[in-house]
C-alpha cells in the first residue's frame, strides 16, 4: 500500500502520522500567562534537538488558528517547563489535555501541585520525576497559521532523588516508567529493554 498524502484529507495524513511515528514522548508542559493563570498541557509532536545547547521542540498546532494556551504563553513570557509523563500519572495528564479556556488551571482542576522552579516562573508538576526548565529560544511557524514548533532551551534539569542516576548521568528508564504516546487514545509503557552496543571504527 501506498499513500500519497496528497490524495487525503490532513485529518487521516494526522491519524497515519501518529499510528507510525510511535512510541512518541510526551512532554507535560507547564507555562504561566502573563495575568499569573497557570496552565499545563501534554504534547507528543516532541523531543530533543541538541544537547549542546540542550534543546527541545513542541510541536503546538493552532485551533481555528488560534495559538494554543502553551504556544502563547510560551511566547509572551518566554519560559516554560517541560514535566516528563510517567505511569502513576497516565490519567491525569489526558485529563489536562482537555480544551479549557485560558483562564482555567489544570493543575487545580485534575489536583496536581504546583512547585516553585528554579529560574523560571512556571511552576514544575511536584509530581513527575523529571523536570525540565526551559526558555523560550524561538518559535518557528512551521506552516502559517497551522502549527508553531516551540523551541526551549533547557536551563535546569530536574530529577527526583528516587531516581537512580549513574556518575554519567544516564537515568535508569526502567526507574522512570516513562508512557509513550501511540496513535487515537493509545499509550504504551516500556516493554523489554535490550542493549545493544554500537559497533567501534576499525
Ligand atoms: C498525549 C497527548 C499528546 C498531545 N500532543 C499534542 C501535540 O503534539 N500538539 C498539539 O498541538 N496538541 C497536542 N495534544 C492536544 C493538547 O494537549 C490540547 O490541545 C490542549 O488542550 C492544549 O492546551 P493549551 O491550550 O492549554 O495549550 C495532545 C494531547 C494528548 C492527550
Amino acid at each position: 500500500m501506498q499513500i500519497d498524502p496528497n490524495d487525503h484529507n490532513p485529518q487521516l495524513i494526522y491519524q497515519l502520522m501518529t499510528s507510525v511515528i510511535v512510541p512518541r514522548p510526551i512532554a507535560w508542559v507547564s507555562t504561566l500567562s502573563r495575568d499569573g493563570v497557570l496552565n499545563l498541557a501534554p504534547f507528543s509532536f516532541f523531543n530533543g534537538i541538541t544537547s549542546k545547547p540542550p534543546l527541545l521542540s513542541i510541536a503546538v498546532s493552532r485551533r481555528r488558528g488560534i495559538r494554543k494556551d502553551t504556544a502563547h504563553n510560551a511566547s509572551s513570557t518566554g519560559q516554560f517547563v517541560v514535566n516528563v509523563v510517567t505511569e502513576p500519572h497516565l490519567d491525569k495528564m489526558v485529563e489536562t489535555s482537555a480544551d479549557h479556556p485560558p483562564d482555567v488551571d489544570e493543575f487545580a482542576s485534575v489536583g496536581l501541585t504546583p512547585i516553585d522552579s528554579v529560574v523560571v516562573k512556571p511552576p514544575r508538576v511536584a509530581e513527575a520525576p523529571v523536570q525540565l526548565e526551559c526558555l523560550t529560544q524561538q518559535i518557528v511557524e512551521i506552516s502559517p497559521g497551522i502549527v508553531d514548533l516551540v523551541i526551549g532551551e533547557v536551563v535546569m534539569f530536574h530529577l527526583s532523588d528516587e531516581l537512580p542516576v549513574d556518575d554519567d548521568l544516564r537515568v535508569s528508564a526502567a526507574a522512570l516508567r516513562p508512557i509513550g504516546r501511540l496513535g487515537a487514545d493509545e499509550y504504551t509503557t516500556l516493554g523489554d529493554i535490550k542493549r545493544v552496543v554500537r559497533p567501534t571504527p576499525g
